[in-house]
């Protein structure tokens, strides 16, 4: 086709990006790659090719590490732990920033062998992910600078053991390396087995910066190696990017091991366009959030959800568009759908098709013929599609779009939020009020407002529900890098004060028995047994009620209807806790008493432990209307609003030391940041907290939102952990108890808090007063806005 033809037809001519400067890497390494160990690279051993998807080609041979590798990047790490930590933050800073001027200088190089390993199109790494690359470790050399300012009495975990995926290799090691060395971690790093060529090339800059040895290890090789790694007694904090199903395995794995974990997982995100959205803007939007990567992005915008006024003319504009998209050579810079990453993948793919069309949805391809070779499918979109169908409810990680229709914004957020998933949504209407009412109701991590796939150093970037926890990026990234120093510290928790003796008897009708607390109302337990409470004589003081699984789920449906909650005002939570600390400080001497007739506490003791509570209800009440979000300023014609909002519906396994201030340490915080709770008070001192429902019932706190089961504390435990609709549980009791929680906790990926085993002073403030557990009983939502000209 000649200038004129072109011009003429408008049809794009070629433009293939060259790789001579890959393959020249490629060949400089004989094609054979070892992994990064201790600042070398050691001898290739056996392991697996690595294809270019877009051509099925051998790009090279990859190393799969043995158990003596590993072994020794660990050892590495852990050495280096020590210099590294000794460096000043401007020192750091130094290495981060020059990391992030030698990804620039090698920009064209990164961004072709990152297409050729992926199949994803030039344009596409080239202008994003290499880009993206550099600015986080830009970014992260300042927080490696202003970290001791920023998080006072923290310090790093150590040896940090990353796991990541193919869909975006480089993007999503820089995601975990730059904040893990900025706080003084070293890492070891496994690169997916389909995508580990960029991840060496970086090693290779590592090299190029002097980066001191043993800092950053990259180890190649299957899921196997990554196991090895989330396992290894040697690693202090995980962090995965990857499927669901592996991210469960992991934190079953890593359960009771005292292992900082963040998982980033997968995702079925919602993109929902209201009738008075620009329909143009939101099929081009939407272009972007489903075909970017082919799909495989775990924000993938998978479900249109279209208001039904515009779906025809909308469906219509969008298939318009689809058949415009062009296929082929992701190397072409006039590409627009490059390659999957494997055949598996196309396989996988390709099935969940299948079941959507046998399930009744009906396929919409474009016309024309694929590429004859190499990992390419068309793009898809799906109507007639309910929300119980696979392809609308599975993570597809393909180019399959489904959309479904709704009629009022209220149907829209309850469709967005029908999935297990939370992690990403975006929101399409010209009416601002309208946006800025959704974003906020819709349970997801990340919502984009008139826009998609925003992503940005500073602002934070990770899910709710089973999309995983711990965030990456802005300060709330930086944070699943550090830990307290007092936690490092603490001593193991002494046995129990008394021996565990339950004394059933099925209740004689006298109300003497202290009842259990849902919904707002004191109830009898369901099985009809109560529980002897003996005081340190061995002396009878009280019954209580012994609450089974029904009580529980009784509570747990109170707590989840009293939601409403975390929309109250701040101030008037503020209120509500400053009036329960107010009225249970008219009946201190009542509590002290109890708590001395409990526990044998002299009576100084038992004071004090009432007073340090009234101070805590006071302390979490001036915290209420205090603990609030940021605005980011990202380098794109938007802001981003990083709203802290409650988890949901939290249980709690108070401790049996300090059985009034430990149980209030972890309630205040839970309800003053809109949470609701169903705590199960000490199971040998319960009577100080079921003394508390009158406290509440006289405080003007909403029915439900603080529910109060007696009883056996690990069975309760295990049935409140095993719940779904508990979102977060707190634990304080023996390691082996804390173990299980983190265990059982992976059936909905509930984000737990447990005392590790370890023995928490109460009465201590700086622990237990300040933002520590109000982060635990929170989570970060980055809601970016279009802002400014
Ligand atoms: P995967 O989750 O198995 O792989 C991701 C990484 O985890 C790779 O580095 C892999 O080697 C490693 N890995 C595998 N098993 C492991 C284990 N037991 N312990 C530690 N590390 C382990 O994902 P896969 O099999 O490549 O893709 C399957 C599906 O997972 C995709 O179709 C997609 O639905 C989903 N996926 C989601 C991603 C996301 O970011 N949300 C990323 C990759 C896959």
């Amino acid at each position: 086709m000649n200038i004129p033809e072109i011009f003429k037809n408008l049809e794009y001519g070629p433009a293939p990006e060259g790789d001579e400067q890959a393959v020249a890497w490629l060949d400089s390494h004989g094609r054979k790659f070892g992994s990064f160990i201790d600042g070398t690279f050691t001898k290739p051993g056996k392991g697996f090719a690595t294809i270019n998807p877009a051509n099925g080609k051998e790009l090279a041979q990859i190393t799969q590490s043995t158990k003596a590798d590993l072994d020794r990047a660990l050892k590495a790490a852990r050495k280096a732990t020590g210099p590294w930590q000794a460096l000043s933050g401007f020192e750091r800073a130094k290495y981060l920033y020059a990391i992030a001027r030698q990804v620039q200088k090698h920009a064209r190089l990164f961004a072709v062998l990152e297409t050729m390993d992926n199949g994803k199109p030039i344009r596409e790494s080239r202008d994003i992910d290499v880009p993206l690359v550099a600015r986080h470790f830009y970014h992260h050399a300042g927080w490696a600078q202003h970290i001791e300012r920023e998080f006072p009495d923290h310090q790093p975990y150590g040896v940090c053991g990353q796991v990541i995926p193919w869909n975006f290799p480089l993007l999503m090691m820089a995601w975990k390396i730059a904040p893990a060395l900025a706080a003084g971690n070293t890492v070891v790093l496994k690169p997916a087995e389909f995508t580990s060529l960029t991840a060496l090339l970086f090693a290779e800059i590592c090299r190029e910066i002097d980066l001191p040895p043993g800092v950053v290890n990259i180890v190649t090789g299957d899921g196997e190696v990554g196991a090895a790694i989330m396992d290894h007694p040697d690693i202090d904090k995980v962090a995965f990017t990857g499927s669901t199903g592996v991210g469960k395995a992991i934190r079953k794995a890593t359960a009771g091991s005292g292992k900082g974990i963040s998982l980033e997982l997968g995702g079925k995100s919602p993109f929902i366009v209201f009738e008075d959205a620009d329909i143009d803007s939101a099929v081009e939007g939407l272009v972007d959030a489903i075909w970017f990567n082919q799909g495989q992005v775990c924000c993938a915008g998978s479900r249109l959800l279209v208001q039904e006024s515009i779906e025809k003319r909308f469906i219509k504009k969008l298939k318009a568009r689809m058949a415009k998209l062009r296929i082929g050579d992701p190397l072409d810079k006039a590409i627009d759908i490059g390659a999957l990453i494997a055949p598996i993948q196309v396989e996988r793919v390709a099935e969940l098709m299948k079941k959507g069309e046998q399930e009744g949805a009906i396929r919409y391809q474009p016309d024309g013929e694929l590429p004859a070779d190499g990992c390419f499918m068309k793009p898809t979109l799906f109507t007639n599609v309910s929300p119980a169908n696979t392809i609308a409810s599975e993570e597809v990680f393909g180019p399959v779009l489904v959309a479904m229709s709704f009629r009022t914004p209220d149907e829209a957020v309850s469709l967005a939020n029908n999935s297990l998933y939370g992690l990403a949504a975006s929101v399409w209407s010209e009416n601002i009020n309208l946006a800025l009412d959704i974003a906020p109701r819709v349970k997801a991590g990340i919502v984009w407002i008139n826009s998609t796939n925003q992503f940005d150093a500073a602002c934070g970037f990770g899910g709710y529900k089973e999309s995983g926890f711990g965030r990456e990026g802005g300060k709330e990234g930086m944070a699943a890098y550090l830990r307290p120093t007092w936690e490092t510290k603490l001593k193991a928790l002494p046995a129990s004060q008394k021996p565990v003796a339950p004394k059933l008897f099925e209740t004689d009708g006298i109300d003497r028995t202290a009842k259990l607390y849902v919904g707002g109302k004191q109830s009898r337990p369901d099985g009809g047994y109560a529980r002897a409470i003996t005081g340190p004589d061995g002396k009878l003081i009280a019954e209580v009620g012994e609450g089974n699984r029904k009580d529980i789920r009784n509570a747990v449906e109170a707590a989840r209807s009293a939601l409403g909650w975390g929309n109250k005002t701040a101030h008037l939570r503020s209120q509500i806790l400053y009036y329960m600390g107010e009225n249970l400080d008219y009946r201190k001497a009542e509590f002290a008493d109890r708590i001395r007739a409990m526990t044998g506490a002299s009576v100084g003791a038992a004071k004090k432990e009432v007073d340090q509570t009234i101070e805590r209800l006071f302390a979490f009440a001036g915290w209420a209307d205090k603990y609030d979000g940021a605005v980011h300023n990202p380098p794109t014609r938007a802001m981003t609003v990083a709203m802290v909002e409650p988890i949901g519906v939290i249980g709690i396994t108070a401790p049996d030391e300090a059985p009034l201030l430990g149980a209030i340490s972890l309630l205040a915080p839970a309800i003053a940041m809109g949470n609701t709770a169903v705590l199960i008070p000490s199971e040998h001192s319960p009577l100080a907290m079921t003394d508390f429902y009158q406290i509440l019932e006289t405080s003007d706190l909403p029915g439900g939102v603080v529910n109060i089961v007696t009883g056996e504390k690990e069975s309760l435990t295990n049935t409140l952990v095993e719940h779904d609709g508990v979102d977060a549980h707190f634990y304080v009791g023996d390691a082996a108890g804390g173990k299980r929680v983190e265990e059982m906790s992976i059936h909905n990926l509930k984000q737990t808090w447990t005392n590790k085993g370890k023995a928490i002073d109460w009465a201590d403030k700086s622990v237990c007063e300040g933002e520590y557990f109000m982060a635990r009983s929170t989570q970060v939502k980055n809601v970016w806005v279009p802002y400014g000209a």
